[in-house]
């Protein structure tokens, strides 16, 4: 199995891929950092302790990483959307064991150096933690077998902004400096996860299960799918943030995912916060553009939910 750092914002739908790679064989998680985004960092933080003592994994250790964007302050979150405490409302009353004594850029830093070449990196909410260790150990994309981040727009709408989307939108300016870093990359965006639906009777499989971890999630769905509600017409939800999760862990394939150019703006007018891909290739199916290195996922090979569903449940199974 490969050794994974995450990085979040937790979240309801960062609860979601923390579970999912809880629940995956083949990962192995060494760290998770938190960063300001759906909450504060701290209280991402928290959330996340609180998450795997319930699924029996408080061994695994939790940084705090940055309150603040590089430009500005946090802007407190997106409580209509997970939340005030970030995960639907929900309460998980456990005991939680104590954040690490490290920052969480310095716990990818410590983790790329023990797992020389084979750490994955999983990027789930804004880039300030991983921009941070950039500059902490400017090798790091050289250390790390490769990041996946959720996030941005490529020919789909923002949803922050026309153009932007919440994750690089917090802090355009982290993102344009992992953007920059000469690594492996694959951007998971909008298209994707927009594209692929939690219904109703997903949860409702979830809340079945027996077990304390789909039974939390299907309880924080239901707080994101009335926000999900108001755009798609129906109680479900996107799936940002598993959906990448199953990407770097190879539990789900892209279907089509170019390898092509990505560049933040960071302008101050009304394209802040775009990922602008070049996807002129689209006509002769992407042909080769040299220099990129962002694999940008447009479609899946297959439908996600299902296999998320089954992947949470075998939580249960396994106890
Ligand atoms: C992304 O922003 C956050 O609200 C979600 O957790 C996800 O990572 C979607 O735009
Ligand atoms: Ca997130």
């Amino acid at each position: 199995s490969h050794p994974f750092y995450l990085d979040c914002d937790t979240g309801i739908d960062d609860a979601l891929a923390l579970a999912y790679l809880l629940a995956s064989p083949q990962a192995d998680v060494r760290g998770i950092g938190a960063v300001s985004g759906n909450v504060s960092a701290a209280v991402g933080a928290r959330n996340t302790l609180d998450l795997l003592q319930l699924a029996g994994h408080a061994h695994i250790p939790v940084a705090v990483g940055a309150h603040d964007p590089q430009a500005g302050a946090f802007r407190g979150g997106a409580p209509h959307v997970h939340g005030a405490n970030g995960i639907g409302e929900v309460s998980l009353s456990t005991p939680a064991a104590d954040l690490a004594p490290e920052t969480a850029a310095e716990m990818l830093v410590r983790l790329a150096h023990e797992h020389p070449g084979t750490l994955r990196v999983l990027a789930i909410g804004p880039l300030t933690n991983i921009a941070e260790a950039l500059l902490l150990e400017p090798e790091l994309p050289r250390l790390v077998e490769g990041i996946t981040i959720m996030g941005g727009a490529a020919l789909a709408p923002g949803n922050i902004t026309a153009v932007a989307e919440a994750n690089i939108a917090n802090d355009p300016e982290a993102a344009a400096d992992v953007f920059a870093a000469d690594w492996n990359i694959t951007l998971v965006p909008l298209d994707a996860t927009m594209a692929n639906v939690l219904e109703e009777s997903h949860r409702q499989e979830l809340l079945a299960a027996g077990h304390p971890v789909p039974q939390a999630l299907g309880e924080m769905l239901g707080y994101y799918f009335r926000f999900y509600e108001g755009l798609f017409g129906r109680a479900c939800s996107a799936m940002h943030d598993p959906l990448a999760a199953a990407l770097a862990v190879g539990g789900i394939k892209a279907a089509v995912a170019p390898m092509v150019h990505v560049a933040v703006d960071t302008t101050d007018g009304p394209g802040r916060g775009q990922t602008v891909c070049d996807l002129r290739g689209l006509y002769l199916d992407y042909p080769e553009q040299p220099g990129a290195r962002c694999r940008v996922v447009l479609a899946l090979d297959g439908d996600f939910a299902p296999h998320l569903v089954e992947v949470l449940l075998s939580l249960a199974e396994s106890t």
